[in-house]
């Protein structure tokens, strides 16, 4: 197994997921040269495994994340304990810690707009561009009739063909462009399979209008129709740390956006920080992060230069003002949400009730993480407190047992030496 009729070690594996889940965990085994442990680590508990095997194709077993909870989330006079699956060591501490600075000045206040998803048509080959505009507008009632032909429930829960727009490019690499835009509100749903079923159903009727050739239909990532807005204001002494007066801390971290505003270098570093609790939360609820990461930063340079998602400012009062806005095209029907048994349960814990209420705590998690970071890079710097909780990672790949992972790390970092090598030679003088 996992050699071909020669007996080669090879990648060429036809059929591969047709096999029984163990057969295939065989064949890899055998590719890899996995012992017995590293089998059984792959299939882990059997039931899961069969799960995942139901939700994607080749599937050998699961693949864990750090589930944790983060908690002071006051979103539109709510209390929410919010869901975030992680594997990077102080994102929770961090973020529950900003939401209790928010806390202090009556949590966040969210918005969403309405789910409304960008399917887009690509039409090639069209005679006359201005004419085809022209047929869209004029058939625009026809064109939103049709794109509402297939997705009964979506409609028949208030959603459907909101706008359709014709956007020409004259120029392109291969000539003149038109690109259809179909606005459609999906509801509670993320929304992309009843979106790239509408503009198929579509592309046909834009065809016979415009005399061209349609080719992509597929939503556009760019959810720019839908988004979501968190903002808050933090006392200025709350946000006093060591030594330093609240007052002057409010002004470095709007300083520190001004960088992010400024500088797209910066800029990327800022919102990844951002995204640390929003991928946490989008991840731990059954949704698709590499959506809402491609939107967010494709939202991040809409306007032809990269930039901060978030705006922080010093009010007429000297207290901090934070708002972040970004698209969050999310779900909470269809999906891994409603599959995935740990997603349900986590959408259980946060127990909001629409798709626009998770947008909104998921932009608050957002703002509050990304305070956390500026706060402490405009501070004490970073490394204090990462190094003290990377620590522990570091005692474990060095290969501490549960029991010696904690006074292992605490000597790590009492002599600021935290590295594998140090790790080891601590544990070999323990062992
Ligand atoms: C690290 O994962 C995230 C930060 O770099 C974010 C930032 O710099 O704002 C700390």
């Amino acid at each position: 197994m996992g050699q071909n009729n020669n007996n080669e070690r090879t990648s060429r594996l036809s059929g591969f997921y047709k096999l029984p889940l163990s057969e295939r965990v065989d064949i890899v085994a055998d590719f890899a040269g996995l012992n017995e442990d590293e089998k059984e680590l792959l299939i882990g508990s059997g039931h899961d495994a069969k799960q995942a095997d139901l939700m994607i194709e080749n599937t050998l077993g699961t693949f864990e994340l750090p589930l944790g909870v983060a908690v002071n989330f006051l979103v539109n006079g709510q209390d929410y304990l919010v869901p975030m699956a992680v594997e990077e060591p102080s994102v929770l501490a961090a973020v529950s810690h900003a939401a209790k600075l928010f806390r202090a000045g009556g949590g966040f206040t969210a918005t969403a707009t309405d789910p409304v998803m960008i399917g887009q048509i690509q039409v090639l080959d069209v005679p006359d561009l201005d004419a085809a505009v022209a047929a869209i507008e004029e058939n625009k009632e026809a064109l939103l009739l049709q794109a509402n032909c297939c997705d009964e429930i979506i409609i028949n829960l208030g959603g459907g063909a909101r706008d359709i727009i014709a956007r020409p490019f004259p120029e392109t690499p291969v000539g003149p462009m038109l690109v259809v835009h179909l606005l459609f509100d999906t509801r509670d749903a993320m929304g992309a399979n009843s979106v790239n079923t509408a503009v198929e159903a579509l592309a046909p009727m834009v065809s016979d209008l415009t005399g061209g050739r349609t080719s992509l239909r597929i939503l556009s990532n760019l959810a720019d129709q839908r988004v979501a807005m968190a903002k808050g204001t933090i006392p200025a002494a709350m946000l006093e740390t060591h030594g330093i007066p609240g007052t002057e801390v409010a002004r470095m971290i709007e300083e520190a956006n001004a960088f992010a505003i400024v500088d797209p270098y910066r800029a990327a570093t800022h919102n990844k920080g951002i995204m640390n609790g929003i991928d946490a939360v989008v991840i731990a609820t059954g949704n698709d992060w590499r959506a809402i990461e491609a939107g967010a930063h494709a939202y991040a340079a809409r306007d032809g230069r990269y930039q901060s998602l978030t705006d922080w400012h010093v009010d007429e009062n000297g207290d901090l003002f934070g708002q972040i806005v970004l698209p969050m095209a999310v779900g909470m029907v269809g999906g891994a949400t409603k599959v995935h048994p740990t997603a349900k349960v986590a959408m259980k814990i946060l127990g909001v009730q629409s798709a626009g209420e998770l947008a909104q705590v998921i932009a608050s998690v957002g703002l509050a993480q990304n305070l956390a970071a500026i706060k402490a890079l405009s501070t004490v710097g970073i490394q204090r407190g990462h190094m003290r909780l990377h620590a522990r990672q570091v005692a474990m790949a060095a290969g501490a047992t549960d029991d010696q992972v904690q006074r292992i790390a605490n000597q790590l970092v009492a002599e600021k030496r935290i590295n594998i090598g140090r790790a080891q030679e601590l544990l070999a003088e323990e062992n």
